[in-house]
């Protein structure tokens, strides 16, 4: 069974995701990591992240792979080929980096072919932009998740100081924010859109564990143990 969760960044969708996967004993695929990776990889090789060309055989021609911490279910180390890449994705250089590269065709059609054979692979809770709509459109359960601008920054910042990467100024992670939402919604490939079947869920001031059980309860409804 796939349960996808979509939605602008900052809304929750990786505290939820691990949180379902983990009580419905599901794996856990974050696809802004894939597209993180290759923006990464890009910027080591110095190539033109306008060049749509270079970015998309990176993403064909480098494998993207998820590694787990001791004790810990939902996988949380990324790396690409060789290289760990865990907090490297993290930093406002790439929070910058990886909006022009994901709206790359050629970089979409790479990632997500990677993403339906790791999704197709078992149970999996996969978190993105465009999961319901493109990459998984027979999802089992769509929720596309959304929280008002200055809550998803506030998480943002708690989120960059409990890692300790990333921006830790308000201003900066709300403009970074609006920035990415709307470069987002405005690409011509696969935007981040609702996906005509999702179930909208807006956690402002929602306990986050209310929208990990709501969510568990669909999925439990549509056939999860
Ligand atoms: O979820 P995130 O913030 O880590 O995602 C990083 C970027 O990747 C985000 O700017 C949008 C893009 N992305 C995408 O285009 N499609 C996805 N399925 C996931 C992420």
């Amino acid at each position: 069974m796939i349960i996808a969760i979509d939605g602008p960044s900052g809304a929750g969708k990786s505290t939820v995701a691990k949180a379902v996967a983990k009580k419905l004993g599901f794996s856990c695929l974050d696809t802004g990591a894939m597209y993180r990776a290759v923006a990464w990889r890009a910027l080591q090789d110095g190539a033109d992240l306008a060049d749509e060309e270079a970015c998309g055989r990176i993403a064909r021609e480098r494998e993207v792979s998820f590694g787990h911490v001791a004790g810990d279910p939902v996988p949380r180390r990324v790396f690409i080929d060789g290289d760990e890449v865990t907090d490297a994705i993290r930093t406002a250089e790439i929070d910058r980096a990886v909006s022009p590269v994901s709206a790359h065709p050629a970089v979409r059609k790479a990632l997500t072919a990677q993403q339906q054979r790791i999704g197709r692979s078992g149970d999996y809770v996969v978190e993105g932009r465009d999961i319901g709509t493109v990459v998984f459109p027979e999802a089992a359960v769509k929720v596309f998740l959304t929280a008002s601008d200055e809550e998803r920054a506030h998480r943002r910042v708690r989120q960059n100081a409990d890692r300790g990467v990333g921006s830790l100024d308000f201003e900066e992670v709300l403009a970074d924010i609006r920035r990415r939402d709307a470069h987002d919604s405005a690409r011509a490939a696969a935007p981040l859109k609702p996906a005509a079947d999702a179930v909208h869920v807006d956690s402002t001031g929602h306990y986050i564990e209310e929208v990990i059980d709501m969510i568990c309860a669909m999925a439990r409804e549509a056939g999860a143990r």
